[in-house]
C-alpha cells in the first residue's frame, strides 16, 4: 500500500523565492509526494516567512545563538513534527557534522553554481555570481545536492546549466540562474527524494 506524503521542513534566511517555487510546485502537483509542513527561519524579518504564512504553512523563528543551542532548537522543531525531509532554500548557516549526521540523505540544499565551481565556505548568494563573472565563465548554473558535513560537498541530485551573457551584473545573472535553474531543479529534486521516502513510509 502507498504511504503518506513525506513531511518537508524548509529552512530559510531571506527572500524565499525558492520556497515560493516549492509552494507553487505543491499547488500545481509537480511536488506531489511531499507536503510542505514547516518553515524555519534564523531571521525574524525574512520575507520567506510572509510567503509561508500566505500559503498557510506553519512558521518558526530560531535565532542563531551558539551552534549547539541553535542546532538543538532546530532539531526539536523537526523531531516534534516528525519531519522526513529538510530543504535548505537560501539558508545562510553552515550546519555542523553533528547535525548533518542525524539526517543522512535527508537534507537537500540548492546552490547557485555548478558544483564543484564557486562553492564551499564564503560562497553564498550574490558572492557566487560575482565570482563566476570575475572568472569569466560562459556557463554557470545551479545544483541541488544532499547535505553532509562538508559545505556544498554532499552527493549531487540535479544540476542545470545557465548561459552567462555579455553585460551581466551579479544581480542579472542571479535572477537568470534562479528562473532557469533553481526554481525548476529544487522542486523536481524534492519530488524525487520525497517519492523514495514515501515508498518507505509504512
Ligand atoms: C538562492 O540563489 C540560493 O541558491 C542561494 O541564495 C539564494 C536565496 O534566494 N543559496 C546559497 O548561496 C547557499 N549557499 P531565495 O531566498 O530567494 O530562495
Amino acid at each position: 500500500m502507498e504511504g503518506r506524503k513525506a513531511k518537508i521542513a524548509v529552512l530559510v534566511s531571506g527572500g524565499g523565492t525558492n520556497l515560493q517555487a516549492l509552494i507553487d510546485a505543491e499547488k500545481s502537483g509537480v511536488l506531489r509526494s511531499g507536503r510542505l509542513a514547516l518553515v524555519i527561519s534564523n531571521k525574524a524579518d525574512a520575507y520567506a516567512l510572509v510567503r509561508a504564512k500566505n500559503a498557510g504553512i506553519e512558521t518558526v523563528v530560531v535565532k542563531k545563538t551558539d551552534r549547539a543551542t541553535f542546532e538543538s532548537r532546530i532539531t526539536e522543531e523537526l523531531e516534534s513534527r516528525s519531519i522526513d525531509l529538510i530543504v535548505l532554500a537560501g539558508f545562510m548557516v553552515i550546519l555542523s557534522k553533528e547535525f548533518t549526521d542525524r539526517y543522512p540523505e535527508r537534507i537537500l540544499n540548492v546552490h547557485p553554481s555548478l558544483i564543484p565551481s564557486f562553492c564551499g565556505e564564503g560562497f553564498y548568494g550574490l558572492k557566487v555570481h560575482e565570482a563566476a563573472l570575475n572568472r569569466g565563465v560562459k556557463v554557470t548554473g545551479a545544483t541541488v545536492h544532499f547535505v553532509n558535513e562538508i559545505a556544498d560537498g554532499g552527493k549531487i541530485v540535479m544540476q542545470k546549466a545557465v548561459e552567462v551573457k555579455e553585460g551581466d551584473t551579479p544581480e542579472i545573472l542571479q535572477r537568470r540562474v534562479m528562473e532557469e535553474a533553481e526554481w525548476k531543479i529544487l522542486p523536481a529534486s524534492c519530488e524525487i527524494v520525497c517519492k523514495k521516502i514515501k515508498e518507505n513510509i509504512k
